[in-house]
């Protein structure tokens, strides 16, 4: 148990990949950047829009809404600057190149580097000069085209390429950088003390009368079937009750969705990515980089594998699993409890055969993991 608690959290680890992870300045320019509305096609969304800081960074939907909708739910922020892997598939594998996905996915921010990067010469270039030098002048609209980009859109594409390799470098150089405050603000967002971590420490004390007012019956019967019958701590350890791992639970596939193979194409992809902790944006030298080094690149596991999600504030945010594909927890308990088969891959969890009773007292500890306000 004391391995759950919040005081046995860690602190928090250096992010060798990004110089001005610990910078106040960072934090203050990317809290900004976190919740600018320009910095998008239609100019109405940001990061903010999705990951609502009074909905535990989270947006209550099945699938995230920005310029478009996407394909997965929107993941909760608190405490990722623990995890090595970012994303339901980790296919990021820092909070900075993380934060530099959604701008350039189309149906997210839905814009591009090079009209990210003018966007900062027009809105924060003292704050931006003050901490990472100075900005080249990328107001030039033949050198600088808008949109520009190594994505995949035709015109963006095409733009990029018209470019030279040094102007290129000079763009994607600054983007970086917005990517790096950004995850200064992050790395700032933090669980907070819940009812179960108050329980942990009057138990710890060997105070029982103080440890039995805290939880009921209800919550200390749940504590012990998560613990034990249902093994919920396999994966949901930790003080984030998150083993940080990828894992096929045979959540269902959604009707209309594209097939998601989860790990297994996200693996691929962080191995391939131009931000990845071996890059030449990141500042990190490659002995830093064990956790994409050592990585399992491929395997049966991985397919429709996904991150463990933290357990913390999960009662409040319903929708649950990466798409959303259940709005109760007793649904995810009963999916718990049947352990069907995966669509693809398979599932690695077992049988429970738990009733009712001990579901709802799971789920009442479940609750006690919310945050106190
Ligand atoms: C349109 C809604 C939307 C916007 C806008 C958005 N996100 Fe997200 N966010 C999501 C979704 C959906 C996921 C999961 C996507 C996936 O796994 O493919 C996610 C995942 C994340 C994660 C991973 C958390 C984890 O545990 O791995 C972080 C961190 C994050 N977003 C930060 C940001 C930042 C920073 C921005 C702004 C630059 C941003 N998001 C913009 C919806 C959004
Ligand atoms: C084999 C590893 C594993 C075990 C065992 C496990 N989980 Fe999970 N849990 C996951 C993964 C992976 C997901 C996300 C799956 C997805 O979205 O496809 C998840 C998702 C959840 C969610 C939804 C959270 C959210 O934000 O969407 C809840 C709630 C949850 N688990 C509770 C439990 C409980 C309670 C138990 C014990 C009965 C348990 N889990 C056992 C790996 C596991």
């Amino acid at each position: 148990m004391r391995t759950l608690w919040i005081e046995s959290l860690p602190a928090l680890p250096p992010d060798p990949s990004n110089q001005y992870a610990d910078d106040p300045r960072a934090v203050a320019l990317g809290a900004k950047l976190f919740s600018d509305i320009r910095f998008s096609s239609n100019g109405e969304v940001s990061c903010a829009n999705c990951h609502i800081a009074s909905k535990d960074f989270q947006d209550g939907l099945q699938l995230a809404q920005g310029v478009g909708t996407t394909d997965r739910r929107t993941m909760p922020i608190a405490g990722t600057a623990y995890s090595p892997w970012l994303f339901w598939d980790g296919r990021k594998d820092s909070q900075w190149a993380q934060a530099l996905g959604p701008l350039e996915n189309p149906v997210e921010h839905g814009g591009t580097r090079t009209f990210y990067v003018k966007l900062i010469l027009a809105h924060y270039k003292t704050e931006y000069e003050a901490l990472f030098g100075t900005l080249p002048d990328f107001s030039d609209e033949t050198r600088f085209p808008v949109p520009a980009a190594p994505i995949d859109d035709e015109v963006a594409a095409a733009n990029w390429s018209g470019m030279s390799q040094e102007d290129r470098e000079a763009v994607t150089l600054a983007y970086v950088n917005i990517g790096k405050a950004i995850a200064a603000f992050e790395r700032t967002i933090m669980p907070r003390t819940s009812l179960f971590d108050l329980y942990v420490e009057a138990v710890l004390a060997n105070d029982i009368s103080a440890a039995r007012d805290i939880f009921t019956a209800d919550e200390e019967a749940g504590l012990k079937l998560f613990l034990n019958e249902a093994n919920c701590t396999r994966c949901h350890n930790g003080p984030l009750l998150t083993d940080n791992d990828f894992h096929n639970t045979g959540v269902p596939a959604v009707a209309d969705l594209p097939e998601d193979t989860g790990r297994a194409r996200g693996a691929q992809q962080v191995l391939a990515d131009e931000f990845n902790c071996l890059s030449k944006y990141s500042d990190a030298a490659p002995e830093d980089c064990k956790e994409l080094r050592f990585m399992l690149v491929e395997g049966e596991e991985l397919e429709r594998a996904f991150k463990t999600p933290s357990l913390r504030d999960v009662a409040n945010r319903a929708p649950f699993m990466h798409a959303g594909q259940f709005w109760t927890l007793d649904e995810v308990l009963m999916h718990y409890n049947h352990a069907p088969a995966a669509p693809d891959g398979h599932s690695e969890l077992e049988m429970l055969h738990i009733n009712k009773e001990q579901r709802d007292m799971i789920i009442a500890f479940l609750k006690t993991l919310s945050s106190i306000p």
